[in-house]
């Protein structure tokens, strides 16, 4: 019997980082064939996850530019996924979340009539441009997926209301399978030795279209008073390489004691400094994922979230990015011992480390296999 070829397409750290565990699953199922195509929407970061794990793609599109507008950007992914969709031989496209590479794919395959399965299927702010563009990406994708693999009952229960009910399975978030590689109980990096580990750890990152500029501004000055203030904490902050947020990382917070801006790190540098912080300050998407396992804390930096699990776990904590308030909520962290154990106990409402294998059995299944 044939083998079935399932083109899994993603561009981007993040989707690297959640498509992984689910290409390994893959790579050992009969009957099933991954075939992997990175669009390089992103380089370093992308290469620093295909490298912790050992994925080399069969289609690498070495797309990213710098300072490319999102409809250039569109427009290479879609063109460059159509041809690989063609001389692929695939079955069944696999994209992932709300990313630009994500969309394109999906179109890219709806152009060729080829079946599209969406991982991280159904979160929601129902508001265009809070995450943007992410927020209209996966909603146009929910569109025109045949398969949608929703991490939570809830986002499930949210694309059911879209009425698309057949096909929508409640399978985990494959993040929670990706923690499970990575986290390590002697864990070792060349930063733990600029750090001091009587202090507390606030590990931070900041990278949403909507917070450039003013908003990422204001947070840094919070950033900079807490850490000018306070000399028991230390910031570690791997910073996203896009050239405006170098720039104003760098002018505000660049040189300050107790500061530490760092490249991107890799994913398991990342998981385990966030295992080993007292808190979390970001507006990434899958760190607020990671956290609630970690049991670890998480100032949100944006007016709402697709992932009200989290809140209401009592993990995340939406703040926004005004000084004063993303000041007042990190002293909060730092003194109130209570509130903080309130925030602080491990509970994860995004799957069960399993997400990928769930995927791949509802694969075999759509193909009768
Ligand atoms: C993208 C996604 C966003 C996701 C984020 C994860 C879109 C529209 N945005 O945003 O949903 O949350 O990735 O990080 O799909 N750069 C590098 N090296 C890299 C990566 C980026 O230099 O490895 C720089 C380049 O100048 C690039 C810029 O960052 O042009 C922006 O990258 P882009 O993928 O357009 O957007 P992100 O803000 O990273
Ligand atoms: N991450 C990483 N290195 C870093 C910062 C983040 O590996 O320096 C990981 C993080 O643990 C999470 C993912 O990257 O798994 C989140 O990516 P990002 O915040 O860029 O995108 P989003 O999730 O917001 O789409």
């Amino acid at each position: 019997m044939e083998e079935v070829r399932v083109l899994v397409v993603f561009g981007t750290r993040p989707e690297a980082i959640k498509m992984a565990p689910l290409v390994k699953v893959l790579e050992r199922t009969p009957g099933l064939r991954p075939v992997v195509c990175v669009t390089a929407q992103h380089r370093e970061m992308l290469d620093q996850v295909l490298e912790v794990f050992g994925i080399k793609p069969d289609y690498d599109l070495d797309l990213m530019k710098p300072g490319q507008s999102l409809a250039e950007l569109s427009v290479s992914v879609l063109t460059g996924l159509e041809k690989v969709i063609r001389s692929s031989g695939c079955q069944l496209v696999l994209v992932h979340g709300d990313t630009t590479t994500a969309f394109m794919g999906a179109l890219a395959a709806y152009y060729s009539q080829i079946p599209i399965g969406h991982v991280e299927a159904g979160l929601r702010t129902y508001d265009k441009y809070a995450p943007y563009p992410e927020e209209m990406n996966r909603e146009f994708i929910g569109r025109v997926a045949d398969l949608h693999f929703a991490p939570t009952v809830q986002s499930g229960l949210q694309l059911a209301a879209e009425n698309r009910i057949a096909n929508v399975h409640v399978t985990g978030n494959t993040v929670i399978d990706s923690l499970q590689w990575t986290i390590q109980e002697k864990f070792n990096h060349p930063l733990l030795a600029k750090l001091d580990k009587s202090r507390k750890w606030i590990f931070m990152t900041m990278h949403r279209r909507e917070n450039w500029g003013n908003p990422m501004k204001e947070v840094f000055e919070a950033v900079a008073r807490i850490a000018a203030e306070r000399e028991d904490v230390e910031f570690i902050y791997p910073v996203h390489p896009n050239p405006e947020i170098v720039k104003l990382a760098g002018e505000i917070l660049g040189g300050k004691a107790r500061i530490h801006l760092t490249e991107p790190l890799d994913v398991v540098a990342t998981h385990n400094f966030m295992a080993r912080c007292h808190f979390v300050l970001t507006d990434s998407g899958g760190i607020q994922e990671e956290a609630p396992s970690l049991g670890k804390p998480v100032l949100v930096l944006r007016e709402k979230t697709e992932r009200p699990e989290g809140v209401e776990a009592g993990t995340l904590r939406c703040i926004g990015t005004r000084t004063e308030r993303v000041y007042r909520e990190m002293a909060i962290l730092l003194d109130d011992k209570e509130a903080y154990r309130m925030m602080s106990e491990a509970s994860n409402p995004f799957g069960d480390g399993y997400a990928s294998e769930h995927i791949v059995q509802i694969i075999l299944e759509f193909f009768d296999l």
